[in-house]
């Protein structure tokens, strides 16, 4: 009789070049309070700032991906959360509607430079703050709301791309955004068909954790120690995650899993409530 090993090797994982969108943080401060980050009492370091966002877009261009980056605005400190400038698919952008006026000045600066690199910009009826919940995973669009975007953003969003859009309620105020609660690993669905992702189940409600767990038996499933370092705030080309440094559980997972992390530092950032995935927006075109 031979017995054969059952296979245990990590599934081979494979980085697709993207295009992604930046904003210098420049103008970055933290002079409100619109989220638990925050902490407007306590100065910030943009010189530090900087330097930390100069390595993230340094290590995405080393790594064969296109960055590119649009004009900071004085007045506007938040306008390195790129994520939140839009949500892009199939050479269609839909814009964001900020809800907090305080951000609402990003909306026009990311709609005109988005339409003027190409895109068939799509104006909001619904407050939704673009990338920050809207992800894409393999065919559906993972909808956050609960603290920023509306519910009814969901079903805009749905109608202008044409796409299943999942709803998910997100309940714990230190992750207001979905993408600071979910991670997308797979641009395009990896080798088990389905797009891996990750995510801290107590970012959710139970509805959305059910939902998350029928639909992504194959998920990572990330504890809260790395979670508030906002490791989930990540962005993965397939194969290199580049994540927070500081959230070494969720980087042995992603090693066990084939995927190659790399960890940053943007702790200055951090700050003002985004980690990796907050200064980076897809471009789809
Ligand atoms: N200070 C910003 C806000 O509260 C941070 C945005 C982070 N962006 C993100 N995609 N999670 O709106």
């Amino acid at each position: 009789m031979t017995l054969i090993a059952p296979d245990t090797r990590p599934a081979q994982r494979t980085a697709v070049r993207r295009t992604y969108l930046m904003c210098r943080p420049d103008h970055f401060t933290v002079e409100y309070r619109i989220n638990p980050w925050m902490h407007p009492e306590a100065p910030t370091d943009t010189a530090r700032a900087l330097a930390q966002w100069q390595s993230l877009h340094d290590l995405y261009v080393s790594l064969g991906h296109t960055v590119l980056l649009v004009d900071p605005v004085p007045g506007l400190p938040d306008m390195v959360y790129a994520a939140n400038g839009g949500f892009t698919l199939d050479g269609v952008a839909y814009a964001p509607r900020f809800a907090h006026p305080e951000r609402a000045g990003e909306a026009p600066a990311y709609a005109s430079w988005l339409a003027r690199t190409g895109f068939r910009v799509v104006e909001p009826r619904e407050t939704n703050e673009g990338e920050g919940d809207f992800l894409l995973a393999g065919d559906v669009i993972l909808a956050g709301t609960g603290f920023r975007s509306s519910g009814r953003s969901h079903e805009e969003v749905g109608e202008v791309f044409g796409r299943e859009v999942v709803s998910l309620e997100l309940v714990d105020p230190r992750f207001y955004h979905l993408d600071t609660a979910l991670a997308v690993l797979d641009p395009v669905p990896g080798p088990e068909g389905l797009p891996v992702i990750a995510y801290f189940p107590g970012a959710f409600d139970e509805r959305s954790r059910a939902e998350l767990e029928r639909r992504f038996p194959n998920a990572i499933l990330v504890g809260e120690d790395d979670a508030v370092w906002l490791g989930l705030n990540c962005v993965s080309d397939g194969r290199n995650v580049i994540i927070a440094e500081q959230a070494t559980g969720f980087e042995r997972m992603l090693r066990e899993r084939g995927y190659t992390p790399i960890g940053v530092d943007l702790s200055e950032l951090l700050r003002g409530g985004g980690g990796v995935k907050c200064c980076t927006l897809e471009l789809r075109l």
